[in-house]
């Protein structure tokens, strides 16, 4: 029996993709002998609810030098950044000269407003080339993993923070008592620390299976949340759902009795214990539903290849060596993923070793049969890319269910 990362209590098995490789571990062709992997099965803690993985991967597997995520490829995200730095210099940042602190500031996709805006700011990322990325957009950033040490460090040389901000980070850290006793030790009396991360609700309620993977190590609710905040001495003051990446919440903390919190944390608990996301009963059934859309999405590969059809996949996403790895998808069956991301072009995607190739490539030849691995991004790719259905092409997405676009 594997004891809660957050609260020791028991933590029930619910799915076990099997063998998977690090999600963002894309390989130079010929060099794929030695690859990591590691088993990638999901629980749920029956005490505190917490949704994590049964397996930890070491986080310098992960965020290496050259981690290829790179934030700023969707316009969608960038404008979403962008609004969230200029609220957070709106609300939190008008008195005195405030400390903004990103956990996760990537490619600066958030950080560099606050800096074009003169705010005094931190990034914290432990991977080089993004972070690299960041500075070039004047963004101020510690190369390193936040924990309670770094934290310590940072209080000491720049006094605290206003805001502790992560997107898309606070999941993928399994230590978080370390994180908030660093938060704690970083943050002003007032200040809020706020995440926005996948939320629970949403992928079990659309079968986003794919949210699964290394990086994700949690999925969090506001329930979950709401439990391991208080162990720190916090109390979560709001919750906001966002549309980005298929369905977030956005959670802000506060020191223990700062603020009051508002009417939709109290509306959004209720909601997740009458909609029962965190029971068993829910989770195995959510398990039977990704077994379905996998064993669907098999069967429609499998036919589009016996009539000769021309299949490609487009966006090689963490998200898709879950579904590749787990349906056993490789280059017979998808053989090229296109993707806008230098860093993944010319490479072989993690465990199914299906060669990731330029966007260009895809226009000049389109398939018959486009997977959308980048479901999350699908308002903004089938808009840009409207040329490839008016030729006649087709989307195919998993997520809720197997369907044709
Ligand atoms: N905030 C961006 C990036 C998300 S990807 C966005 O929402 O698009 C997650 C980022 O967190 C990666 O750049 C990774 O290097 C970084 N990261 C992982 N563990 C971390 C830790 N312990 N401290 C700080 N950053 C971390
Ligand atoms: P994303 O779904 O954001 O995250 P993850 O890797 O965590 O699952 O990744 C989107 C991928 O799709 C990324 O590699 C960039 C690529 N992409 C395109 O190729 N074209 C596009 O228009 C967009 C928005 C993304
Ligand atoms: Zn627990």
């Amino acid at each position: 029996m594997t004891a809660c990362r957050i609260c020791q209590g028991s933590v029930h098995q619910f799915f076990d993709f099997g063998r998977q490789p690090l999600s963002d571990g894309f390989l130079r062709p010929g060099k794929t002998s030695g690859e990591f992997f590691y088993r990638l099965a999901v629980g749920v803690c029956r005490s505190c609810t917490m949704v994590q993985l049964m397996e930890e991967v070491p986080r310098e597997r992960m965020f290496r030098a050259d981690y290829p995520y790179h934030s700023s490829m969707s316009v969608v995200m960038r404008e979403h950044f962008t609004g969230t730095a200029r609220h957070l210099l709106e609300t939190e940042c008008r008195d005195g000269d405030p400390l903004v602190v990103e956990i996760g500031c990537n490619d600066g996709v958030m950080l560099r407003t606050v800096a074009q805006a003169g705010v005094r700011h931190l990034g914290v990322d432990p991977s080089r080339d993004v972070a690299e990325l960041a500075a070039a957009k004047g963004v101020r950033v510690r190369i390193d993993f936040f924990e309670e040490s770094l934290a310590r460090e940072v209080a000491a040389a720049e006094g605290p923070a206003q805001v502790i901000y992560a997107a898309n980070t606070m999941c993928h850290i399994p230590y978080l008592d370390s994180v908030f006793r660093g938060v704690d030790a970083l943050l002003a009396p007032d200040g809020v620390f706020c995440f926005e991360d996948p939320y629970l609700g949403d992928v079990v309620e659309r079968t986003s299976f794919d949210q699964i993977y290394d990086e994700h190590f949690y999925l969090f609710s506001a329930t979950s949340v709401r439990a391991v905040a208080g162990r720190f001495g916090f109390d979560l003051v709001d919750v906001e759902r966002l549309p980005v990446h298929g369905g977030e919440v956005r959670y802000t903390l506060a020191r223990s009795g700062a603020r009051r919190p508002s009417q939709r944390v109290e509306a959004l608990v209720r909601e997740e214990t009458e909609r029962r996301i965190a029971e068993i009963s829910t989770l195995e059934q959510f398990a039977t539903q990704v077994k379905r859309n996998v064993e669907d999405l098999a069967s429609l590969l499998r036919r589009l290849q016996e009539d000769g059809a021309r299949v490609a996949a487009y966006g090689a996403t963490a998200k898709s060596a879950t579904v590749t790895n787990y349906g056993g998808f490789g280059p017979d069956l998808i053989p090229v993923v296109y993707d806008s991301t230098p860093a993944k072009q010319g490479l072989l995607t993690p465990g199914s070793h299906i060669p990731v190739r330029p966007l260009e490539e895809f226009s000049r030849d389109y398939p018959d049969y486009a997977l959308l691995f980048a479901w999350n991004h699908a308002g903004e790719i089938v808009e840009k890319e409207r040329e490839f259905r008016e030729q006649g092409g087709k989307w195919i997405l998993y997520v809720p269910d197997l369907h044709v676009l």
